[in-house]
């Protein structure tokens, strides 16, 4: 799924040039449930960025679903974004005008997907989720472990072919953290490949394997039962 190959990206910040990736490899197959822990500054965002298509590196080679993905325009990565990835923040990124339903819909309507079948997938997607009860509800209607569960299912609907979230528990309390960590367990099951992004050693135990990452270096792999 995911083939990186010595990415590096540096930053120029004043007179200051800032390595935040120097030769990153590694690889994540598919189906695979896999955390990416670090501390603050190591790269964790940076890495994230890349491998979501919303940078790209300095040098180094990306192959995405077998695909190189330096190969493509601006344009066709927004496409490959929409299409194959699904994306969670830590602020959950819902827009506040609009229910539930009509915040996971919305992946859908930039697909071009028509009206009925786009609330049918809204609709099985946020049941998915727990949330068939609170479909009308608005962002500030819902708690914050039922928003993350919103900007879930609205990752969820255009069924991508990897998951990347980024602190997916960082604004929430630790039980209902643990609950979006049981999601996440549920989603890797089913056969969703995800890859997450973490400060914390507890969140990334959950994960099948964990890639350390300090000073935009790859340090050590961890196996872990899953
Ligand atoms: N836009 C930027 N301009 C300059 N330096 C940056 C920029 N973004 C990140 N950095 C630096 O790159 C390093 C890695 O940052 P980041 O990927 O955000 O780390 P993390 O997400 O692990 O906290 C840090 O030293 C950070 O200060
Ligand atoms: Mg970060």
């Amino acid at each position: 799924m995911i083939q990186m190959r010595d990415i590096s990206k540096c930053y120029q910040l004043g007179g200051e040039k800032v390595h935040a990736l120097n030769k990153v490899s590694f690889d994540i197959g598919n189906g695979e449930y896999v955390a990416i822990i670090g501390p603050s500054g190591s790269g964790k965002s940076t890495l994230m960025n890349i491998i979501g298509c919303l940078d790209v590196q300095d040098s180094g080679t990306y192959r995405l679903a077998g695909t190189d993905t330096s190969k493509y325009s601006g344009r066709q990565l927004a496409r490959l974004r929409s299409t194959h990835i699904g994306f969670i923040f830590q602020g959950f990124n819902l827009l506040g005008r609009l229910s539930a339903l009509e915040n996971v819909e919305l992946p859908l309507v930039y697909q071009g997907i028509g009206r009925k079948q786009r609330r049918q997938r809204a609709e099985e997607a946020l049941g998915s989720v727990g949330l068939a009860d609170r479909m009308k509800h608005r962002p500030a209607q819902l708690s914050g472990g039922q928003q993350q569960r919103v900007a879930i299912a609205r990752a969820l609907v255009a069924k991508p072919k990897l998951i990347l979230a980024d602190e997916p528990t960082g604004n929430l309390d630790t039980g209902t953290g643990s609950e979006i960590m049981d999601l996440f367990g549920q989603l890797h099951t089913q056969g969703n490949t995800i890859v997450l992004i973490t400060h914390d050693p507890g969140i990334a135990a959950r994960a099948q394997r964990a890639l350390r990452i300090v000073d935009g270096k790859i340090q050590q792999e961890e196996d872990q039962e899953g």
